[in-house]
């Protein structure tokens, strides 16, 4: 009996230690102090003892039930006072572990940047697929097949007729079919191109922007990219108009920042040209308003596709692309 009295005591304080929560704690009261619980039980044996053992041993019987209602009350006033019961060998001194916070990726920031610049200027912010048809990609934007342009592309190849879009162009025809002008629309996104080296990697990113409305010319475009970029990069830093082809534009353009790595002196970045290629843009092709049923003497339109890494290695005077996408946080969390 004294045996059984002592084990249970010890294996009461032993469950007390354990116990984190409420209902813990009203199913170790059910089962050690409750009027059919253990202590109960046991000490209703005391009948049974030997006469002489009987003071002693209901002696000993009280004292552990009073000892072990006592750790019980204090299990649960800390309990209720959120302190949880604390295990006697857990070490409160211990320095706790830091959690780290995430952010978005520096591209994913300057993505964001230029949308909002855009939606500033009233654009609305669409998004297309990433496995797109080669007619959205290439058809639809005056490029049939065979045609030399497609060269320039890298194309990854998923069928015949469907690939990994390789620039966000194809949402031009995408939402021009859907929708009657006026437009003012981008859509950033990820694009795929077999290349890599210190300014290409194999999927990078682009911000496509199109506007379609009566009478627009290349002098709205003009003054849009000035526009952003001065937002961009706050302040008036040089623009280059250089004339160039695009199918699914004409005239075209290609524009050029003034290099900021080396202030326009010439460095490996920018090739030795003291210029940094930033976007492709243009009027809309005729043909492309056609093709997506818009009548090309009534509207016009412009359309610029901008590279989101070059501009964030501009802003941020990288000169490598690939840091971008190594993942080594002490590169990342500088953003
Ligand atoms: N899609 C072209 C490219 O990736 C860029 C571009 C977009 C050019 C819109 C003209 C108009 O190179």
């Amino acid at each position: 009996m004294e045996n059984s009295l002592q084990q249970l005591k010890a294996e009461a304080e032993e469950a007390l230690c354990r116990i984190s929560d409420k209902a813990g704690l009203e199913a170790f009261r059910v089962k050690y102090l409750g009027r059919k619980g253990l202590l109960s039980s046991t000490m209703k044996q005391l009948g049974s003892v030997a006469k002489e053992d009987r003071p002693r041993l209901g002696q000993l019987a009280n004292t552990i039930k009073k000892g072990v209602e006592d750790l019980f009350a204090d299990s649960k006033e800390k309990l209720e006072s959120g302190g949880g019961a604390v295990a006697a060998d857990m070490d409160l001194s211990l320095a706790g572990r830091t959690i780290g916070f995430g952010k978005c990726h520096p591209i994913t920031q300057v993505m964001e940047e230029i949308c909002a610049v855009f939606e500033g200027m009233g654009f609305a912010v669409a998004e297309g697929p990433d496995i797109e048809t080669d007619y959205y990609n290439f058809e639809a934007l005056n490029i049939p097949k065979h045609h030399p342009a497609r060269d320039m592309h890298d194309t990854f190849y998923v069928s015949d007729s469907i690939l990994l879009r390789t620039h966000t162009s194809p949402m031009q025809a995408r939402i021009m079919e859907d929708r009657d002008p006026p437009l003012r629309y981008i859509a950033p996104g990820k694009v795929y191109r077999c290349d890599s080296d210190i300014t290409h990697t194999p999927m990078f990113h682009q911000v496509e922007g199109f506007l379609v409305d009566r009478k627009v010319s290349f002098a709205d475009l003009k003054g849009v990219l000035t526009a952003f970029t001065q937002r961009m990069f706050e302040g008036d830093l040089p623009l280059r108009f250089r004339p160039s082809f695009f199918p699914f534009t004409e005239p075209s353009a290609e524009v050029d920042i003034a290099c900021v790595i080396c202030s326009g002196k010439g460095c490996r970045v920018c090739k030795r040209t003291g210029w940094l290629e930033i976007l492709g843009a243009g009027l809309i092709d005729p043909e492309v308003m056609t093709m997506v049923g818009y009548d090309p003497d009534e509207f016009s339109g412009f359309a610029f596709g901008l590279g989101v890494e070059r501009i964030a290695m501009l802003k941020y005077g990288i000169d490598d692309i690939r840091l971008y996408y190594e993942n080594d946080l002490r590169f990342l969390e500088q953003f």
